[in-house]
């Protein structure tokens, strides 16, 4: 059964917040339309995902859906975890139990993965040497990941930083397994207040 109400649930099940059910492509516009039409399914396939990268509020997570709900009525699989979430349960703070065995587990084994709100937590050190952990696993396994970020990758991970360095090993990688889409929007939440 393929029905929208099928599909509500498979986002459900994909971890897909309340919020940001009900995106779909057809809200999207121009680049990010054409992009989700034309490349989405073919890149995934490849293990190629997608850095949605603008200001707070342009839309990133809405479109981070809509490229999932696209992905999922094509019978595919995603799994939907934010950034936050998966570092401090990682990295940080709280349970390392079985909320770091399942961040582990979601990192590692999602068929496509999506990373919203990269850099949010403020430890941009902590946060690439996990992203490097992450994007290393998934590039070998030709898995694609899906992410968002306030930031570009060429601003965060970009030729200049030296190495050693996880950033720049992310840069590379990134040349064969992520695709760089910026949004020129201003926030969406200011404009309907
Ligand atoms: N194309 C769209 N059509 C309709 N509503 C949208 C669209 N894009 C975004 N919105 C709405 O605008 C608001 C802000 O969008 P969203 O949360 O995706 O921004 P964001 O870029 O992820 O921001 P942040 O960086 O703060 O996480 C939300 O209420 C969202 O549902
Ligand atoms: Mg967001």
């Amino acid at each position: 059964m393929t029905g929208p109400d099928n599909l509500d649930q498979r986002m459900t099940d994909a971890g897909i917040p309340p919020r940001f059910r009900s995106a779909r492509v057809a809200d999207l516009t121009g680049p990010l339309e054409a992009f989700a039409r034309c490349h989405l399914h073919d890149k995934a396939r490849e293990g190629v995902g997608v850095w949605l990268f603008g200001a707070y509020g342009c839309g990133k997570t809405h479109a981070l859906a809509a490229f999932a709900a696209h992905l999922l009525q094509a019978g595919l699989r995603v799994e939907w975890a934010d950034w936050f979430w998966l570092f401090r349960a990682l990295r940080s703070l709280g349970d390392y139990g079985a909320t770091a065995a399942q961040a582990l587990q979601v990192s590692r084994t999602a068929p496509i993965l999506f990373l919203d709100d990269f850099g949010k937590p403020g430890d941009v050190q902590r946060e690439t040497a996990l992203l490097f952990e992450i994007v290393n696993h998934r590039y070998n396994h030709r898995l694609p990941t899906f992410f968002s970020c306030n930031a570009g990758p060429d601003q965060l991970f970009g030729p200049g930083r030296g190495n050693p360095d996880p950033a720049g090993a992310i840069w590379d990688r990134f040349g064969e397994c992520v695709e760089a889409v910026g949004m020129k929007e201003t926030s969406r939440r200011r404009a309907a207040a």
